[in-house]
C-alpha cells in the first residue's frame, strides 16, 4: 500500500459517534500510507443519527466521486443496513481479516463498515489494509455481482436510471417461450417464430423510455388526451446472421423502424472479428439504434457492432439479446460502459468453444435449420 491515489481511488469515510475515535485513527493511517479521503464527519464524540452519515457516505461513491468507502458506528451493523439500501452500494461488515479479503475478492464490496465498539485500532487497520489491498477476482464471481445489479437495475430503475446497466427481462411469458428456445427438441418452425416473439415481448422494455407529446383525439363520445411518440423511429441493427431472426417481430410493433445490417466473422487465426458487411441508415444521429443479436457470447462482436454504429453518431444504443452470458455482458460494458444490455437470461458461463452454458446451442443454425 501506499504512494499517491488516483482520484477514482480517493475514499469517502464517515462515522457516528460511537466511531467517531476509530475513524480518526483511520484517518492517520490513510494518511500514513498516502492515501487521499474525504471525511464525512462526524467531527467530534457528540450523539449523531448513523443514517445521515451513512447516506452521504453511500451516494457520493454512488454517484462516483469516490471509488470506496469506510463506514464506522458503534457495531457497524447500522451503517452497512443503510449503505446497502443506496443502488450500487455493496457494504460489507467486517470484523476479521478473512471476511475484509472475500468481501472484495468475492464480492467486489464498495463500502466497508467497521464496528468502532468492537474492533481494536491496530485490528482495525489491518481489516482496512486488506480491503483496499484485495482486487476483485471476477470470473464466476462476475455473474453473481451481475445478478445483483440486474436486480438494482429492475427495482430502482424509474427512480433516475442510468445508462450502461444490464436489465434481465423476466416477464413469466418471456421465460416461458425461452425454455422451448432451450429445448433441443424444438425445431425450426416453432423456433423461429419463438425468437421472433420473444423479441417482441422485449421491446415493452426497449422502449419504455421512449418520448411521448400530447395529442388530442376524438372518441365516439368525447374528445380525449391521447399520446403519441415524439421524434424519428429507431434504426434496428442485427448482427448478421443470427440477428436477423430478431427483426420481424419488432418490425410488427414498429412497423416503420428502420433496420440496418453488421456482418462479422471470427478470424480463426485471431478469433477476433472481422467486418464484412455494414450498411446503416444516413440519418442514425437523429434516432436510437437497437443492435440485436440473440446471444450475447464472449462480447467480441458486440463491442465491433456498438463501435461500428457508434462511428454513424447514433442518439443513444442499445443492445438487446436473449441470452447473454456474463464474460459478454463484463467485456461489452468495458468497452462501451454507456451501452444498455437488455436479455431475457444471464447464464452460467461461455465453455471452451465460446458456447453459453446452459444456453440453447447455435442460434444462427436454429434459426436457419442449417445444423
Ligand atoms: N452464439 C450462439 O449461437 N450460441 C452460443 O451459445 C454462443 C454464441
Amino acid at each position: 500500500m501506499g504512494g499517491a491515489s488516483r482520484v477514482e481511488d480517493k475514499i469517502a469515510i464517515g462515522a457516528d459517534h460511537a466511531g467517531y475515535k476509530l475513524k480518526e485513527e483511520i484517518k492517520l493511517f490513510l494518511r500514513e500510507n498516502g492515501l487521499s479521503f474525504e471525511d464525512f464527519g462526524t467531527f467530534d464524540a457528540k450523539p449523531v443519527d448513523y443514517p445521515e452519515i451513512a447516506i452521504k457516505v453511500a451516494t457520493s461513491i454512488a454517484h462516483g466521486e469516490f471509488s470506496k468507502g469506510i463506514l464506522i458506528c458503534g457495531t457497524g451493523i447500522g451503517m452497512s443496513i443503510v449503505a446497502n439500501k443506496v443502488p450500487g452500494i455493496y457494504a460489507s461488515l467486517c470484523h476479521d481479516i478473512f471476511t475484509a479479503r472475500a468481501s472484495r475478492a468475492h464480492n467486489n464490496a464498495n463500502v466497508l463498515a467497521l464496528g468502532g465498539r468492537i474492533l481494536a485500532p491496530e485490528l482495525a487497520k489491518e481489516i482496512v489494509k486488506e480491503w483496499l489491498e484485495t482486487p476483485f477476482e471476477g470470473g464466476r464471481h462476475s455473474r453473481r455481482i451481475q445478478r445483483i445489479k440486474a436486480f438494482e437495475e429492475k427495482t430502482f430503475r424509474k427512480e433516475g436510471k442510468k445508462s450502461g446497466s444490464l436489465l434481465i427481462i423476466d416477464h413469466p411469458l418471456i421465460q416461458h417461450k425461452l425454455s422451448i428456445l432451450r429445448d433441443k427438441t424444438t425445431g425450426v418452425k416453432e423456433f423461429r417464430e419463438i425468437v421472433s416473439e420473444i423479441s417482441a415481448l422485449m421491446l415493452f422494455e426497449v422502449t419504455r423510455d421512449l418520448p411521448l407529446v400530447e395529442k388530442e383525439v376524438e372518441t365516439p363520445i368525447s374528445k380525449a388526451k391521447g399520446f403519441v411518440v415524439s421524434g424519428k423511429e429507431m434504426v434496428l441493427v442485427p448482427i448478421l446472421r443470427a440477428g436477423l431472426g430478431m427483426v420481424d417481430g419488432i418490425l410488427k410493433l414498429i412497423p416503420t423502424a428502420k433496420v440496418g445490417h453488421i456482418g462479422l466473422y471470427r478470424d480463426p487465426k485471431t478469433l477476433e472479428p472481422v467486418t464484412y458487411y455494414c450498411k446503416l441508415p444516413s440519418d442514425i444521429p437523429e434516432r436510437d439504434v437497437i443492435i440485436l443479436d440473440p446471444m450475447l457470447a464472449t462480447g467480441g462482436s458486440a463491442v465491433e457492432a456498438v463501435g461500428l454504429v457508434k462511428e454513424y453518431k447514433p442518439k443513444s444504443i442499445k443492445f438487446l439479446c436473449i441470452i447473454a452470458a456474463p464474460e459478454g455482458v463484463e467485456r461489452l460494458h468495458k468497452a462501451h460502459p454507456d451501452v444498455d444490455i437488455l436479455t431475457a437470461a444471464l447464464d452460467e458461463r461461455l465453455n471452451d468453444h465460446g458456447y453459453i452454458v446452459p444456453g440453447l446451442g447455435d442460434a444462427g443454425d436454429r434459426i436457419f435449420g442449417t445444423r
